[in-house]
């Protein structure tokens, strides 16, 4: 199949590019190649590009910035989607959108389904929001595949940020009520190859399985990595200032992947994977 990879130099679509181009004739764009904010230069190379998907991984991903600048946000990560939208349903292409838990408020008590209402409570979730609209309206064949709490190998991650802070011997404080699912890249790109060659088209949660906090998130991290005398302060969120109010209850339950036979291992498993690959996974 010809595929275009939006965002292919970002952390996912970098995968996506490595790991489709095995099996399929992968065309890897980034914001180097066009901005998705221009619509005609957008909609034109998709179209001369001749795709028969479409998986667009670009966005705004910095949620502190789209809560200071919530038009930019928009622009980028809501029209900046209409656009390859409008330009894949032109190049008669399907298309997949990687779209985030952020578009549930998080004030529920239990993991979000697939088919819940959403409520998104901050800029990034809302333009994520409008990203998934504008694909329900524009692209006839479409997936929209949520994720949350992505790390990968490479690049900014919460796995490396923890560690680091454990090797510099600082002081690690950690919101204990901010609550959702870790997933790991390489998991999250698997299940994308699988899920695209089934053309059951329609809305997924694709996490690691499991829940937890980011406290027990961090506390995982350094027990296995080694650092168990290594302690870590739990705070609340307000005591965590940051332009972004990011929902405090957003896990999401992967109910319609599952049912095709597409599951991810759950986080543990999954962060152990990612400290063995990077060497460092603690001797038991
Ligand atoms: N990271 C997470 O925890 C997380 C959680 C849930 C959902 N998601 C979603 O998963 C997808 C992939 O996330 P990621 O973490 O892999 O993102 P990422 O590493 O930030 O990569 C996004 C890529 O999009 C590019 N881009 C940004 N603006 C663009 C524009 N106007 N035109 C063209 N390209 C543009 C970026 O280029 P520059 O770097 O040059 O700006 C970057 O290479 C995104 O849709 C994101 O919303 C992520």
């Amino acid at each position: 199949m010809r595929i275009l990879i939006t965002g292919a130099a970002g952390r996912l679509g970098s995968l996506l590019v490595a790991r489709l181009q095995e099996n399929h004739d992968v065309i890897g764009v980034d914001l180097a190649d066009f901005d998705i904010t221009d619509f005609q230069v957008t909609r034109g190379f998709i179209v001369d590009a001749a795709p028969e998907l479409v998986i667009h991984a670009a966005a705004w991903t910095d949620v502190d910035g789209c809560a200071r600048e919530p038009d930019k946000a928009l622009l980028m990560n809501g029209y900046g989607t209409q656009h390859v939208a409008l330009g894949a349903a032109v190049a008669g292409a399907a298309m997949l959108y990687v779209s985030s838990n952020e578009v549930f408020d998080g004030k529920r008590p239990h993991a979000y389904r697939e088919y819940d209402p959403t409520s998104p409570a901050n800029p990034y979730g809302y333009s994520k929001w409008v990203g998934e609209q504008v694909v329900m309206r524009h692209a006839a064949r479409h997936y929209i595949v949520r994720t949350a709490w992505l790390f990968a190998h490479g690049g900014k991650n919460f796995i490396q940020a923890i560690l680091n802070a454990a090797q510099a011997g600082k002081t690690i404080r950690v919101v204990v009520d901010e609550v959702a699912n870790p997933t790991y890249t390489n998991d999250l790109a698997a299940a994308i190859t699988q899920l695209i060659a089934t053309e059951r088209y329609g809305l997924y949660h694709f996490v690691n399985e499991g829940i937890c906090s980011r406290y027990v998130f961090a506390r995982y991290i350094l027990d296995r990595a080694g650092y168990t005398d290594t302690p870590i302060t739990p705070i609340a969120s307000a005591e965590w200032q940051r332009a972004s109010t990011p929902p405090p209850y957003s896990p999401l339950a992967n109910t319609a992947g599952r049912a095709l036979g597409i599951h991810l291992r759950t986080w543990q498993a999954a962060v152990d994977a990612f400290l063995d690959t990077e060497d460092l996974l603690a001797k038991r």
